[in-house]
């Protein structure tokens, strides 16, 4: 009795402790938590696995759509995961590429990849959710994004955060499923493995796709549902292209416009109407005269 006397105040502690810690792992691990360790190791067995073959000639196709081989400035891969797509983009670009993806879970993994095919310096990722990303206005020189758009709740939200954070004049091709440079056969063996759930009406997801883009008022885009030949009855997936207008009419000294046209996109393009956008420039405002100083405008 004396004994537990003399110990009853740190069993308390521990006892108290002990409930605080399952607490803290009780909330840690709630059963409505999305975005878990174990939801990361799925993807990326499947990555590394059934899907492998499918990085590399996206990868490719990517980089010879958008001409990047030499353009340096910063990739975006929203929705990257284990990063496999970002390790195939480095090997023919020379951007810095981000993997901007919900689940942080993925992130080791990432680094570790990039890390054993030298890309370690030539990437970073960043804890994002495509409702409201972590980057400001005009920032990335090209976006991307493979098997993460369909998960988005209020994909006219992200695909506005998109378009918020590409550069003017850069791109967004933003999909699911394959490339067309990716063998019939391959892609047979790898629908064959995905059973049912990849049986989606290609369709109603380009509908979707195209009223996004009307609601956002984006002009510039085109819907990609590769076709190659001999993959009748094959689903390669559906992606989209889009890109944001050059913002200002930048003159050069002496009057000739940077990029022709491209103040009457941007304002035909109706997106962000109370949205300033601004940056120092020579520019030619409406009167027609060209001035000296910070534009503002809508985008
Ligand atoms: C099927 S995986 C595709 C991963 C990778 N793009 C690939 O092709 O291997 C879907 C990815 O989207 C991410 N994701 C889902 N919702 C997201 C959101 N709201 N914002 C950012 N990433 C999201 C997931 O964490 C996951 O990494």
């Amino acid at each position: 009795m004396k004994i537990l006397k003399r110990f009853h105040l740190p069993i308390l502690m521990l006892v108290f402790c002990g409930a605080g810690c399952l607490n803290d792992k009780a909330l840690l691990l709630r059963s409505d938590e999305k975005y878990t360790d174990q939801n990361a190791f799925g993807t990326i067995r499947t990555s590394s696995k059934t899907l492998a073959p499918v990085y590399a000639p996206l990868a490719e196709q990517i980089v010879s759509d958008f001409d990047l081989s030499k353009k340096d400035g910063i990739g975006i891969d929203l929705g990257g995961g284990p990063g496999t797509l970002i390790v195939e983009l480095c090997k023919h670009t020379q951007l810095h590429w981000i993997n901007a993806d919900i689940n942080p879970h993925f992130f080791p993994h990432f680094y570790r990849q990039a890390e054993e095919c030298g890309f370690g310096h030539r990437v970073s990722a960043m804890f994002a959710d495509a409702h409201s990303l972590p980057f400001r206005d005009n920032y990335a020189d090209i976006i991307v994004s493979r098997g993460s758009y369909h998960f988005w709740e209020d994909k006219v939200r992200a695909f506005s955060e998109i378009y918020r954070v590409l550069k003017p004049g850069a791109v967004a091709y933003i999909g699911r499923g394959f490339s067309r440079n990716l063998p019939v056969e391959t892609a047979k063996k790898i629908r064959a493995k995905q059973g049912k759930k990849m049986r989606y009406d290609v369709g109603k997801k380009a509908d979707e796709l195209y009223n996004i883009m009307n609601e956002l008022g984006i002009k510039d885009y085109r819907i990609d549902i590769p076709k190659p030949p001999g993959s009748e009855n094959v689903n390669y997936g559906i992606w989209v292209e889009f890109s944001k207008p050059e913002a200002n009419v930048c003159r050069k000294e002496g009057g000739q416009d940077n990029k022709s046209n491209a103040k009457s996109k941007s304002v035909e393009s109706g997106l962000y109407p109370n949205r300033a956008i601004s940056g120092y420039c020579h520019y030619q405002p409406v009167d027609g005269n060209t001035h000296t100083g910070f534009a503002q405008g809508a985008v």
